[in-house]
């Protein structure tokens, strides 16, 4: 199949915690259903996780995690470019040059950035402030024609759409701008301690999230112990029964079955036998992919080859894009 017809996505991850459910259900299990029909580029972005502080032998274990995680829950390197934003120097490069492009008013507007900059108050960086920038860096580079991210992305791939859009402005044709897309199959996933606060691996209570290499008696143990609510009847109602409907949104993403059908299916029952069943679905859902995440580890070599031909790959490709930016920007053509 002629690669050259296929429309290119790139999307990435930071490797900065443990992989949890949440990754896989809202953003990495539809990773995998788009190989096939794109031109994949998928990045863990070491880059982006320095801009708050990381513990290094931590984050090296982690990165590698992230990678085996990649192929155990079925990225196929065939199909797509597996790679670390580390070892693609590209991504840096252009990310200086288009911090010449971008506003400090408009990195000032970031949300995510006033919120981090609020949460680690003592580290408010200037790479924290410029981390838009190497974001837009990262999708411009390939050529971009989609970005499936998360809702909190949106406003981050609304200004590299600008900054794109104003770079080609002054050097003509330069970069494809890249739409950002929420995908209908990615599940939003919340909090089992506080279901109103999204699945974060950096929140204190471990309890509150499920690590995709939890053992099956600490998921199910989790989801027994799953803030719920007193009425004891399992309804899917966002507003005033988060608990629930939160557990409802992660068995659906599990099972692929409806709302509808999941309250009938617990019609009479009570939250133990639902929280169970959640739990025991998760559970299996994981038990495949953790087995093959385990045989990948132990084969260091294979893994070590797998992001060196993607930070090739991904390499080649990239350097292209930033070639043609060094020339329109008026530097030099190096001799070596
Ligand atoms: N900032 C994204 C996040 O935290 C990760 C990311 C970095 C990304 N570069 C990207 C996502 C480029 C999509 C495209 O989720």
């Amino acid at each position: 199949m002629s690669e050259i017809n296929k429309k290119i996505v790139f999307s990435g991850i930071q490797p900065s915690g443990e992989p949890t459910l949440g990754n896989y259900l809202g953003a990495l299990k539809n990773w995998v259903l788009m190989q096939d029909e794109y031109e994949c580029f998928y990045s863990i972005v070491d880059l982006h996780s320095i801009t708050v502080r990381q513990d290094p032998a931590a984050l090296r274990a982690q990165i590698k995690k992230f990678m085996a995680l990649f192929l155990a829950i079925g990225l196929d390197p065939e199909k797509c470019t597996l790679f670390c934003q580390s070892h693609v120097p590209t991504h840096a490069e252009l990310a200086w040059i288009l911090n010449c492009y971008t506003m400090f008013g408009e990195l000032s507007r970031m949300t995510q950035f006033k919120d981090k900059s609020q949460k680690h108050a003592d580290n408010i960086n200037a790479g924290l402030f410029t981390y838009p920038s190497l974001m837009a860096a990262d999708m411009l580079l390939y050529q971009t024609d989609v970005v499936p991210v998360g809702i909190d992305q949106k406003q981050h791939i609304e200004l590299a759409r600008n900054i794109a859009v104003r770079f080609n402005g002054i050097y003509g044709d330069t970069f494809k701008i890249p739409e950002g897309v929420i995908p209908k199959t990615s599940a939003k996933i919340n909090s089992l301690a506080d279901p109103t606060k999204k699945m974060s691996k950096s929140d204190e209570n471990i309890n509150s999230y499920i690590l995709l290499l939890d053992k099956p008696d600490d998921i199910i143990r989790k989801f027994k112990r799953a803030v719920t609510d007193s009425e004891a009847i399992v309804r899917y109602s966002p507003e005033d029964k988060p608990g629930i409907s939160n557990l409802m949104n992660i068995y659906s993403a599990v099972t692929s079955k409806t709302h509808d059908e999941i309250e009938k299916e617990f019609d009479g029952k009570g939250y133990g036998d639902f929280k169970l069943a959640v739990g025991e679905a998760v559970a299996d859902l994981l038990k495949p992919v953790q087995s093959e995440y385990e045989r990948i580890m132990k084969d260091k070599d294979y893994l070590e080859k797998i992001y060196s031909e993607g930070a090739q790959k991904a390499y080649y490709v990239s350097n292209k894009t930033l070639s043609k930016v060094y020339k329109k920007v008026g530097f030099i053509k190096k001799g070596f």
